[in-house]
């Protein structure tokens, strides 16, 4: 895991007004609440008291009540109340769990995983207005996230794993591909054609004027694909623990904006995505070692490029960001 950083971890709509969840993530097992005004808490999901799980308790005011005695827990881990000892009881400095900041934004449930600071740095999400609707679905997948993002990043299967469907057409030889990186994104720019025996041109010689679909990755675990201007399909890749992950797709659209016929496009989007999803699903679950490295002793080539940059930058990120 990076350290310091906002990951996205849930759907926003899991977490409802009112209610709470429990759901695994960076190995954990946490509780996830939301109060009456939309604030979204994180704690961990064992109570203090004498271990019962917090997720099976219930939201009071704004604090997450303890299925078993009764005790109240406020955003920051403390308990607020011990309803045996009298509410007006004051309560020992030791009854606190782990919590962790959270928000909600951009539709998802953001963690941050690392240092308690006073001022957190902001979410960035990727260049979707408010024009944009969008439908979704998660899939687990019982590998490291790290696995799963390189799949995203991989421009040289889609002719193999997707023959008949994303990646008709045998294109199977890659140009560049172009990445570069700027503020924590990496960005590539791919052009695949059918091998007439011509050699494939390098990263610096890819064209300036090539605008074919951009990838996005956004450190730590959210990516997006350009389709156009209009047309997007986000991922983000949630570690639940070292061997597991939670995939959530979305796919974002504004050429369509009657209600109806919108959600009907979106649905349809949604089925196709799933049986892509699921093609990589078949041979990524068969990668081992199940997480990457930047030294692991994989045979790269150039089209691995935008691997490359996600592995180096992942390893500058972890030793700088490390906690103290
Ligand atoms: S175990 Fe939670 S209040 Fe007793
Ligand atoms: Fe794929």
């Amino acid at each position: 895991m990076i350290p310091n950083q906002w990951y996205a971890v849930l759907n926003s709509k899991e977490v409802k007004k009112g209610k709470v969840i429990g759901a695994k993530r960076f190995g954990e097992k946490l509780a996830f609440w939301k109060d009456k005004d939309g604030n979204v808490s994180c704690i961990k999901d064992k109570c203090c008291h004498r271990g019962a799980s917090l997720s099976l308790g219930k939201v009071v005011d704004e604090h997450l009540q303890c299925p078993f005695h009764g005790l109240e827990y406020d955003s920051t881990g403390k308990v607020v109340v011990i309803p045996a000892n009298g509410k007006e009881a004051k309560v020992p400095k030791n009854f606190k769990v782990n919590a962790y900041p959270t928000r909600d934004k951009f539709g998802f449930i953001w963690v941050w995983f690392g240092d308690f600071q006073e001022d957190l740095p902001a979410i960035k999400f990727f260049d979707i207005d408010k024009k944009f609707s969008y439908s979704s679905f998660s899939d687990h997948w019982t590998v490291h996230y790290t696995r799963a993002i390189e799949n995203q990043l991989d421009v040289s299967h889609l002719p193999f794993v997707h023959s008949n469907s994303i990646g008709r057409g045998n294109k199977t030889l890659v140009n560049g591909p172009k990445v570069e990186v700027e503020d924590n994104m990496i960005r590539v720019w791919v052009n695949n054609e059918k091998d007439k025996g011509q050699k494939p041109l390098k990263p610096d010689e890819f064209p300036e004027d090539i605008k074919e679909t951009e990838l996005q990755f956004r450190f730590p675990n959210i990516w997006q694909n350009r389709l156009s201007e209009k047309l997007r399909i986000v991922a983000a890749f949630v570690p639940i623990d070292e061997k597991n992950t939670r995939i959530y797709i979305r796919f974002y659209q504004k050429f369509i904006r009657v209600p109806g016929f919108r959600r009907l496009i979106n649905s349809i989007s949604d089925i196709g995505n799933k049986w892509i999803l699921g093609q990589d699903k078949k041979v990524v679950l068969t990668q081992r070692p199940i997480k990457t490295e930047l030294e692991m002793g994989e045979n790269l080539f150039q089209a691995d490029l935008p691997i490359i940059t996600f592995r180096r930058i992942r390893e500058k990120l972890k030793s700088s960001n490390s906690t103290k």
